[in-house]
């Protein structure tokens, strides 16, 4: 459930309309609903809390790659939400939106020694390392400075799943985490070096999955392998069961629910006495946010194909382009008359610049605007300035408030970033 709905014919974000947005703002623009995300963060915490007795005090990480914008995360932050990071800017931004260090994870499959380094000053609460090159390099980096960070080890359980092959993480043959055969002489090199301390393992088998099966399977091989490494006399004491959970992208309920998945991983986990770890990225950001576009004209061929062409391009949103993904696509305004098959596309040179084929729509002209629905996670994020378009924008509404919170640069901004050559000067 989200809060973009229609009021007086008007599609709005909570109680401000986006008509009002986009005059306000221009468009392209990103909005996101302060009480969606507020929902979807309280609907996992009451699903976790009330499997306490085997998921222990579950941390919630929000997986910051999937919207890393300042305000959102602290939105996030106020309700007591930790962050899942995967680089020293990720880091960076979750400490500026006021999550503390102690509730951020950093995982990412290539850690520089910087990053590592930076990690350990800041005293992240976990390291999740996912190799044994890199588990040498922390141990390196962390006795440069005397330090014995906390680690939990990514495990591969050769269980990949997700919504499309390109987002799907945990195969064999995917670069993510160590072979589960090669985990418990990780660990126990782990456990003997004095500037490491592992507390656990971790998995992430892929992105917007909608099966509970692969997930259940992999997490049995967390256990598994949780019970193998206390046999060898190991402690294990938190389990992070990564993100993943999808959302439901074409408006019917097809995903398993928030508490369906809860109780399942208090089922795999039951009687270990961990403490869970949660990555949502998706589930929490997902439905709560739209790319608001505006029509710039309706090229309508004479064999029937008709090319809605926006002012939002592949570099705004490239999750069409990038994974054939489905973006429900909505009049803001509803208009009369007979609905007809669209094929929206963007501005962009580029023949991958097609958001959709064959949507039915009623009759836009140029100067409506439409929304992208569920563009909230892996939206602005992944935006561009290809073909010298500003970054587009952010809003954030909050009841009938509303502030932008990503602006779109200026020309001048954007050239600025650019110094020229000395020698290409005067
Ligand atoms: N944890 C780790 C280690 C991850 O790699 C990811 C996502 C997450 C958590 C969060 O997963 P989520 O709950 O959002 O599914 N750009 C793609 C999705 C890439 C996901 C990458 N990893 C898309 O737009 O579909």
């Amino acid at each position: 459930m989200h809060h973009f709905q229609r009021i007086d014919g008007a599609l709005h974000a909570e109680d401000v309309s986006l008509d009002t947005i986009a005059a306000g703002a221009g468009t392209p623009v990103y909005v996101y609903s302060t009480a969606t995300l507020t929902r979807h963060y309280r609907l996992l915490r009451e699903a976790l809390d009330a499997h306490r007795e085997s998921l222990g005090d579950a941390r919630i990480a929000f997986a910051v790659k999937a919207n890393s914008n300042l305000s959102v995360l602290a939105t996030l932050a106020r309700l007591g939400c930790g962050a899942d990071t995967v680089s020293e800017g990720e880091i960076r931004r979750a400490l500026a939106a006021g999550i503390p260090a102690d509730r951020i994870i950093f995982s990412g499959v290539g850690k520089s020694d910087a990053e590592l380094a930076f990690a350990i000053e800041t005293g992240v609460r976990q390291i999740n390392v996912e190799s044994g090159a890199e588990l040498d390099r922390l141990i390196a980096v962390a006795a440069g400075k005397s330090a014995a960070p906390e680690i939990a080890l990514r495990v591969n359980p050769d269980i990949g799943a997700g919504g499309h092959a390109r987002i799907t993480t945990g195969g064999a043959a995917d670069k993510f985490g160590v072979p589960i055969g090669e985990a418990f002489d990780l660990y126990a090199r782990a456990v003997a070096s004095p500037h490491v301390t592992p507390v656990g393992l971790a998995c992430h088998i892929g992105s917007q999955i909608l099966d509970l099966a692969p997930m259940e399977a992999a997490f049995r091989t967390l256990r598994e392998a949780t019970l193998e490494l206390r046999t060898r006399g190991f402690e294990v004491l938190r389990l992070d069961l990564g993100g993943g959970l999808g959302v439901p992208y074409h408006g019917q309920a097809e995903t398993p629910s928030i508490a369906a998945y809860a109780a399942m991983c208090a089922r795999v986990l039951d009687g270990l006495g961990v403490e869970a770890a949660f990555e949502p990225g998706r589930l929490l950001a997902a439905n709560a946010g739209v790319l608001v576009s505006r029509v710039i004209q309706v090229n309508q061929r004479g064999d029937g194909r008709r090319f809605l062409v926006l002012d939002a391009g592949m570099n705004d949103l490239m999750r069409p382009a990038l994974y054939d993904a489905f973006h429900d696509l909505v009049p803001v305004r509803e208009r009369a008359g007979e609905p007809a098959l669209h094929d929206p596309v963007g501005p962009i040179c580029e023949s991958t610049d097609v958001f959709a084929r064959d949507r039915l729509l009623p009759p836009l002209q140029a100067g409506d605007l439409v929304a992208f629905m569920s563009a909230g996670a892996y939206g602005a994020v992944l935006s561009s300035e290809y073909n010298s378009r500003p970054l587009v924008p952010e809003v954030l509404v909050d009841g009938d408030r509303w502030a932008v919170v990503r602006k779109r640069p200026s020309y001048e901004e954007m050239w600025a970033r650019e110094p020229r050559a000395a020698w290409l000067k005067g």
